[in-house]
């Protein structure tokens, strides 16, 4: 992959795609994380005296179509905060570099025709306004856009940055370099979305604790009954295929409730009720255990509902459980296993927390990122990096 060192880069023009898609309720940013993550990038090119031109998508919006919602406004303010420089928020790549800032930001990439669609026009657009193109957006590496696919491709001095370095070298180390055993856990609510995941899991781990609705499809598999808990009918065949591979660890004990808002009690996942709905998992002995052995861990999605208190349980032990552990790599993706690090342990406990989701996801399936193949990284390659 073409990383940036040993990269002539000084003094250049450069446009730098990072991911500044963050959380926005009525202007406020709730979590800057994938803002703080992009900074060693910036100021390393800040060092080499680049004038930078920063591309970011915010949320989905329609192409072609201003809605404030989607400005990047509030991210351009929290980055010249961080920076402690004045960065300039342009609408258009016609306004990059025409005055005296080091740092332009160029307003929501995807209000602009052509980049959903990886457009030759837009891609062209923005190779002609930089001399050299950093992506530094891992979590869109999935997206063949034209700010993360077709610029790459246009400009003969397209490298990755910092972050998308740190982040295959994480993810590699997890998934193809890893210590034994290596537990995976997989969580969230449905079992088609992680599919190609588990699969891929059930090959290279020792064990696999799953949580959320992908449990409860395992466990109608084998018989249980689940009540009213969320599954997906059409999953059910592949459920017993993933139940062949003997290393799917299901708990024994699951917290049950009517409602969200009741309480809910714990019980044997012999005794669900037909009117209730299985909210969360009780760790197990066996899980503690292989826990308690693992050398390496990959983590994505939690346990149960934990941003409610009653359903917490199993999603507030795995935390407590993996801040104890002293000599083993811990990887976790997803921004709701991150949200969950955040409220029961610290980032600070877990080796390498990605800022990515969908892109996470795809990496540890073996997808091919279209970003990261236009930046020259081969599979298969991985074990010499
Ligand atoms: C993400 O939040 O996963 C990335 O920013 C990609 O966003 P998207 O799913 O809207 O392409």
């Amino acid at each position: 992959m073409r990383c940036l060192d040993g990269a002539d880069i000084n003094d250049q023009r450069v446009g730098l795609r990072l991911d500044l898609n963050v959380p926005i309720k009525n202007g406020t940013i709730l979590d800057n994380t994938r803002i703080i993550a992009s900074i060693p990038t910036i100021e390393y090119l800040l060092e080499r005296n680049c004038k930078i031109l920063i591309i970011s998508h915010l949320g989905r919006p329609k192409e072609d179509t201003f809605e404030q919602k989607y400005s990047l406004t509030p991210v351009c303010d929290d980055l010249s905060n961080i920076l402690g420089t004045k960065i300039k928020l342009i609408t258009t790549l016609d306004d990059a570099f025409q005055s005296n800032e080091k740092i332009f930001l160029l307003e929501n990439i995807r209000f602009f025709i052509g980049e959903k669609d990886n457009s030759f026009e837009l891609s062209d657009a923005v190779a002609n306004t930089i001399d050299a193109y950093v992506f530094d957006a891992f979590g869109t590496a999935h997206r063949k856009h034209a700010s993360t696919y077709g610029v790459i491709q246009k400009c003969s001095n397209s490298y990755a940055g910092l972050l998308v370095e740190k982040e295959v070298k994480n993810l590699t180390k997890a998934l193809f370099n890893f210590r034994s055993p290596l537990i995976s856990i997989i969580g969230g609510s449905k079992i088609s979305t992680k599919l190609g995941v588990i699969q891929k899991l059930c090959d290279i781990s020792d064990f696999i604790i799953t949580g959320g609705g992908i449990t409860n499809n395992l466990l109608l598999s084998k018989g249980f009954q689940i009540g009213k808990s969320i599954f997906e009918e059409e999953m059910e065949e592949t459920s017993r295929k993933i139940l062949a591979n003997n290393n799917i660890l299901l708990p024994d004990m699951v917290i049950a409730s009517k409602s969200l808002s009741t309480q809910g009690s714990l019980k044997s996942i012999e005794d669900v009720e037909s009117d209730e709905m299985i909210l969360d998992i009780r760790i197990s002995n066996e899980m503690s255990k292989a826990l308690s052995q693992a050398k390496t861990i990959l983590w994505n999605g939690p346990l149960g509902v934990f941003e409610n208190e009653n359903f917490e349980l199993g999603t507030k032990f795995l935390c407590k459980s993996i801040a104890e552990l002293d000599d083993c790599f811990v990887v976790a993706g997803g921004g709701e296993t991150i949200s969950a690090i955040n409220k029961f342990i610290s980032t600070k406990d877990i080796s390498y927390c990605s800022t990515a989701g969908g892109a996470f996801l795809e990496f540890v399936e073996g997808k091919e990122l279209p970003s990261l193949e236009a930046l020259g990284f081969k599979r298969g390659e991985e074990k010499n990096d």
